[in-house]
């Protein structure tokens, strides 16, 4: 694995690949940054990417693509129906997860409402490591009920564990016995958890959900959307797994499941989705739902080009010095970061840093949404976006209250094969900054309340002036920088 140790001891991450394709940014002056933010309603999604300078909002559907991807890109072939593109991905799929039915989709939220659409029976539950938005969405729309069942370090912010993102194994058996297997629809597990911070569960792990599913037939669902970073730490952090390639950890963990499916935004370095079936039953109920939601069976939704580029994105998602980048890159960050105190998400996760909200502005309460106003703080003062991964994106229920979240974290994510350490280390000395001024930092409250998944496209506006104090600081102590 491609760390390198340095002369005087230091170990850095080196990048195992050449940028030979370039886009320019643009640092626009923080009057103009603070201008962009209150249009966009002091939520980043809503920034346009013209405004941004560094874009870690999501590493969905911005990872950069290789030359084989692109070079497979221009031997699509296209057609309606049975193309030979359709082919090489349903091959390569069977090659890696060995599971013998596929269902294409648009993108991973696609194939949760098929999942959901068929195997949620109403008033029924669905344990898991941890919901991800669109999952819970589903879910709930389908009549079940998400239980979270992830063991309480996964909801420690600061913690050694290497696996925060395990399921809680006697709590599944104490739940199957309350209840009766027949009220759960099926088990879920989150690769790379990543609403709390990207962390990821262990082989064992699966190995003993999958056999209280298997006792109890209860199928296991795998989303897979974050395996890649997943299978990075299974290799680097657990015994049994030092001595597998990349490729025999992920085929142990498809066979450890009945149902996998992922979004090619992240798995693949591409844009799409889909999902593998291993029972025929099944998978001929799914089949209806895919010419009626997203297209023909051999795209759904998919453009061919995009196929091409997950048949090699997959292939490369196997290369062991490939998926290193990402996880090596956040570590690099999270430890930065912790150097200097910042509270931050440990261990180092896949998919991003995760700020501690909670802790880095803690005179905000969380109705006054601490990670969203974090997350305008800092597009503010350095042009970097992040993400609110805290009370901003739960959902109020059927009265009307808002719950608050477990966790207020601002997601900085690392698209893959995107940044260089110097932006990086940009990003580490605006952080910086902003901590020793974050009592400068205040609330937001909301301006535009969406009801379903809010945090989206919901519009907030600041509780007081301090943004302008935060920007005359900023001036103070960096004069005309930008
Ligand atoms: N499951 C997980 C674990 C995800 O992270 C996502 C998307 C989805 C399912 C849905 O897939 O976007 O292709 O429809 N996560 C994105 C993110 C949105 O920014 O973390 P999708």
């Amino acid at each position: 694995m491609s760390k390198v140790t340095f002369f005087r001891g230091q170990q850095l991450p080196l990048e195992m690949h050449k940028v030979r394709i370039i886009q320019k940014l643009t640092l626009l002056p923080i009057e103009e940054r603070k201008e962009a933010m209150a249009e966009a309603g002091y939520n980043t999604f809503l920034l346009e990417n013209k405004d941004v300078f560094l874009d870690m909002l999501t590493d969905s559907g911005v990872n950069a693509m290789s030359q084989d991807q692109q070079a497979a890109m221009l031997m699509a072939d296209d057609a309606y129906a049975g193309s030979a593109t359709y082919t090489r991905l349903y091959d390569k799929l069977v090659e890696i997860f060995g599971m013998e039915h596929f269902l294409p989709a648009h993108q991973g939220r696609a194939a949760e409402n098929i999942i959901s659409q068929v195997m949620v029976r109403p008033g029924t539950l669905v344990p898991m490591n941890y919901h991800f938005t669109t999952t819970l969405a589903h879910i709930t729309a389908n009549g079940g009920e998400v239980a979270e069942l992830v063991i309480p370090e996964g909801l420690e912010v600061t913690s050694d564990h290497p696996f925060k993102g395990n399921l809680d194994v006697d709590a599944l058996r104490r739940l199957i016995d309350e209840r009766g297997a027949e009220a759960l629809s099926y088990v879920r597990m989150e690769a790379g958890t990543n609403l709390i911070g990207g962390q990821p569960f262990s082989v064992q792990n699966l190995r003993e959900v999958s056999a209280v599913c298997r006792e109890h037939e209860i199928p296991l669902v795998l989303d897979a959307s974050l395996l890649a970073d997943n299978l990075y730490f299974n290799k680097v952090r657990e015994e049994s797994c030092r001595d597998k390639s990349i490729r025999e950890i992920t085929k142990e963990i498809a066979d450890l499941s009945d149902v996998l499916y992922f979004s090619a935004r992240k798995l693949g370095f591409g844009r799409g989705g889909g999902i593998c079936i291993r029972d025929e039953e099944l998978y001929k109920k799914m089949r209806g739902y895919v010419p009626m939601f997203e297209g023909f069976l051999t795209y759904g939704g998919m453009s061919v080009r995009e196929m091409e580029a997950i048949t090699v994105g997959l292939d490369e998602t196997m290369d062991e010095d490939m998926i290193n980048q990402g996880p090596q890159f956040i570590e690099y960050m999270v430890t930065e970061l912790d150097k200097r105190n910042i509270p931050v998400i440990t261990p180092a996760g896949g998919l991003g840093a995760h700020v501690d909200a909670m802790r880095f502005v803690d005179h905000i309460p969380q109705n006054e949404y601490p990670a969203a106003a974090l997350a305008a703080a800092l597009y503010v003062c350095s042009g970097v976006r992040g993400m609110e991964r805290g009370t901003m994106s739960e959902a109020r229920d059927a009265e009307g209250v808002e719950p608050l979240a477990d966790m207020e974290l601002v997601r900085l994510a690392m698209p893959r094969r995107v940044f260089t350490l110097s932006q990086v280390n940009y990003v580490i000395d605006r952080l910086d900054w902003l901590y020793q001024n974050r009592q400068l930092i205040g609330g937001l409250e909301w301006e535009e309340e969406p009801e379903i998944l809010r945090f989206f496209y919901g519009r907030l506006q600041p509780k007081s002036d301090w943004l302008e104090k935060l920007v005359a600081k900023f001036r103070e102590d960096f004069g005309d920088s930008l």
